[in-house]
C-alpha cells in the first residue's frame, strides 16, 4: 500500500506472469521453440530449460601435462610438439561437465564490470591443472597493473577490455594502457633474456634466434610504424543487439567500438629474417605464427596460431615488434615479441610469438581455418561448413561516432558536436568522413583540418559540427570513404553475418536533439534551470505548463479562433 492506493491487487489468472515478455520477444532467451515441421494442432509448450549449475571443476593438477616447457617462461605450457598430452588433455577435457556459456546477447548485458567473468575458461584451465590453473589469477593481476582504470573489462578471463568511448579517441595515438586487449587464454610472462624464436619448415636453414640477435642492427635494419590494430569482432554490439547470433568462438565479447587502437611500433621486417634463414623452400606461401598462450576449442587444447601469406610478408607488412609507443612491449601485448601484420584483422597480430613454420598451405589451426571467417546471410549456425565463409584477412572501411552516445539528450545551438574514428584495412586510408544528422538522407563532409593525419596502416580521428535544425529523436550516421573510393553499407543488415565479425556498415547513433538556437526551447531550459527541475529523462512528463493563458489568448486573438462558427 502507498497512502490508501493498493499498489496491487491479486488477480487470478492462469497466464504465466511473463507471458507477455515472452509472447513480445523481451525475454528471449526463454522463449519456446516453435516446430513447424512437426504438423498441426496444439504443440507442448516446453519452455527452454535453464541449464543446471555444474559444481566446480575438481582439478586434477597433473603438473607433468600441464608444466611450463622453458625456465624463464612463465605460463607456457607447449602443446604443439606433443601430441600426447594434447589428446591426455582433450580426455580430461571430456570428462567433464562444464557450465553453459552465460547468456547475454538475448538477456540483459550483465551491468557489472568486468561484464563476463568466463567461468567456463576458468573452470578448463582448472580440470587441465599443472601450471594453467593458476594463470587466470595470474592474467587478471597483469590486466590490472597494465591496463588503465578506466578500461570496459567485457571479459575477465581470457581477457577481452576496451577503452570507454570517452577515451577512445581522445588521442590520435592510443596510450598502452587504454589500447584494446583481445586475449584468447592466459598471459604467459617470458623473460627477454631466455626468449627464442624458433623458425622452421620449410625454411632453408631453420634458426633458433635471440632478442638480442633480433636487435642486432647489423643484421636486420630497424623499422617503425604507426599502425592500427584492430578486432574484427569491432561493434559486434550493434549485431547482438539486433540479432542475436552465437558465432564461432565460445564466448563472444559484447565489443562496441573501441576494439581498435593505434600505436607506433618499433621491430624488424620478418621478411628480413626469413632471408636470414636462407629464404623459403619447396614452393611454401604461408608462414604459421605461433603464440606462447594456450587456447581451449572444442575440448581441444592448443597454443594459439594463425597464418600469413608470404606475399604479405614479402610486402614489408610484417614486423616482429619490442616497442610500442616509445616503451617496451607491454605483457598483455605479448612481450617480448609480437607480429603486427599490418592492415590485417588484429587476429593474425600475434602476441607472445615463439615460432615461426614457413608452410605451403594457410595453418589449420582453429584460429585460422573455423574462425574469423565472414558468412553469406542463408548460412547460419547449423547449416555452416566452414568451407562456407570468407576468410577475414583485410579489414575492410569502417568507422564509427565516439560522441554523442546512443539514446542521450543533446542541447545545441543548431550545430551538433559529433566526433570519432575512420579506419580501413588492406594499406587503404580514409579520404574522406561524412556525418549525416537525418539517419543518412544528406551528408556533411568533415572538414579536412579537423581529421588527425592519414598514415598507410593507420585511422583517422575526427570531429565534426554537424548543422541540425531539429527537435527531437534524430539519427546520426557517419561513413568514411577510402582512397580506393570504398565506403561502408548503410545498414547492419546489409553486411550481416552470423558470425558475428565485421560490423562495418554507417554507424548510427540515435540522439535526443534539443535545439537551444529556438527561442521557445531556450525559454523552456531556462525555467527548467529557475525550477532546479532535471530535464532528464526525457521520457518523463513536464510538471509545469507550456505558455501562460494570456499568451494563449493573444494568439487567437490574432490567428482567428481554432473552430469556426458557420
Ligand atoms: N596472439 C596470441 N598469442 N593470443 C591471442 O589471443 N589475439 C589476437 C591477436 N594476437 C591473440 C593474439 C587477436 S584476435 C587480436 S584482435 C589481437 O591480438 C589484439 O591485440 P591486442 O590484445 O594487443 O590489442
Amino acid at each position: 500500500m502507498q497512502g490508501d492506493i493498493p499498489l496491487r491487487e491479486p488477480v487470478h489468472s492462469i497466464q504465466p506472469e511473463d507471458e507477455w515478455r515472452v509472447e513480445q520477444g523481451i525475454a528471449g532467451a526463454e522463449f519456446y521453440l516453435l516446430d513447424q515441421t512437426k504438423g498441426p494442432g496444439e504443440q507442448p509448450r516446453i519452455p527452454v530449460s535453464k541449464h543446471p549449475i555444474t559444481p566446480p571443476v575438481e582439478a586434477k593438477f597433473d603438473d607433468e601435462l600441464a608444466k611450463d616447457e622453458i625456465p624463464g617462461w612463465s605460463g607456457y605450457v607447449e602443446w604443439e610438439d606433443y601430441p600426447g598430452k594434447k589428446k591426455t588433455a582433450h580426455d580430461i577435457l571430456m570428462s567433464h561437465e562444464f557450465p553453459p556459456p552465460p547468456e547475454f546477447q538475448l538477456e540483459p548485458i550483465p551491468g557489472t564490470n568486468p561484464v563476463l567473468e568466463g567461468i567456463r575458461w576458468k573452470q578448463w584451465h582448472r580440470a587441465i591443472g599443472g601450471r594453467l590453473k593458476d594463470v587466470p589469477e595470474e592474467s587478471w593481476k597483469i590486466v590490472l597493473e597494465e591496463k588503465d582504470p578506466n578500461m570496459l573489462h567485457l571479459l575477465q578471463f581470457p581477457y577481452n577490455g576496451e577503452p570507454p568511448k570517452r577515451l577512445v579517441t581522445a588521442q590520435a595515438i592510443t596510450p598502452n594502457p587504454l589500447h584494446f586487449i583481445r586475449n584468447h587464454g592466459g598471459i604467459p610472462v617470458i623473460d627477454p633474456d631466455s626468449w627464442f624464436l624458433r623458425l622452421e619448415g620449410l625454411v632453408r636453414e631453420p634458426k633458433k634466434l635471440t632478442l638480442a640477435d633480433l636487435q642486432d642492427e647489423t643484421r636486420f635494419p630497424r623499422m617503425e610504424r604507426l599502425v592500427t590494430i584492430q578486432c574484427s569482432g569491432t561493434r559486434r554490439i550493434e549485431q547482438i543487439s539486433l540479432y542475436a547470433g552465437e558465432g564461432d568462438e565460445m564466448i563472444n565479447a559484447p565489443w562496441a567500438e573501441g576494439a581498435i587502437g593505434t600505436a607506433r611500433y618499433v621491430g624488424i621486417s620478418l621478411k628480413k629474417v626469413i632471408k636470414y634463414c636462407g629464404g623459403l623452400i619447396d614452393g611454401a606461401k604461408h608462414l604459421e605464427l605461433v603464440g606462447a598462450d594456450t587456447y581451449f576449442k572444442m575440448n581441444e587444447v592448443m597454443n594459439y596460431a594463425v597464418s600469413v601469406p608470404y606475399s604479405k610478408v614479402r610486402a614489408n607488412e610484417v614486423m616482429l615488434v619490442w616497442e610500442m609507443n616509445g616503451q617496451k612491449l607491454p605483457k598483455i601485448h605479448g612481450a617480448p615479441i609480437r607480429a603486427v601484420v599490418m592492415g590485417y584483422i588484429g587476429a593474425r597480430s600475434v602476441k607472445w610469438l615463439y615460432r615461426i613454420t614457413a608452410m605451403k598451405e594457410p595453418t589449420r589451426a582453429p584460429v585460422q581455418s573455423r574462425e574469423y571467417l565472414y558468412f553469406n546471410q542463408q548460412v547460419g549456425k547449423h547449416n555452416q561448413r566452414w568451407t562456407d565463409g570468407i576468410q577475414i584477412q583485410e579489414m575492410p572501411v569502417s568507422s564509427a561516432i565516439m560522441s554523442p552516445w546512443n539514446k542521450q539528450v543533446v542541447i545545441h545551438e543548431g550545430k551538433i558536436s559529433v566526433k570519432g574514428w575512420a579506419y580501413s584495412g588492406g594499406g587503404r586510408w580514409p579520404e574522406r568522413v561524412e556525418v549525416s544528422a537525418d539517419g543518412g538522407f544528406s551528408w556533411y563532409m568533415v572538414p579536412v583540418e579537423n581529421l588527425s593525419p592519414k598514415h598507410k596502416f593507420a585511422w583517422r580521428t575526427w570531429t565534426m559540427e554537424v548543422p541540425c535544425d531539429v527537435e527531437g529523436w534524430i539519427e546520426l550516421v557517419v561513413r568514411c570513404w577510402d582512397n580506393s573510393l570504398n565506403t561502408q553499407p548503410t545498414e547492419v543488415r546489409n553486411a550481416w553475418n552470423w558470425g558475428l565479425h565485421v560490423t562495418s556498415s554507417a554507424h548510427r547513433v540515435r540522439i535526443y536533439s534539443v535545439n537551444k538556437s529556438k527561442e521557445v526551447t531556450k525559454a523552456r531550459l531556462e525555467e527548467f534551470e529557475r525550477r532546479q527541475v532535471s530535464f532528464v529523462p526525457i521520457t518523463r512528463p513536464t510538471e509545469f505548463p507550456y505558455m501562460t493563458w494570456k499568451e494563449y489568448d493573444d494568439f487567437f486573438a490574432k490567428a482567428g479562433p481554432r473552430d469556426i462558427e458557420v
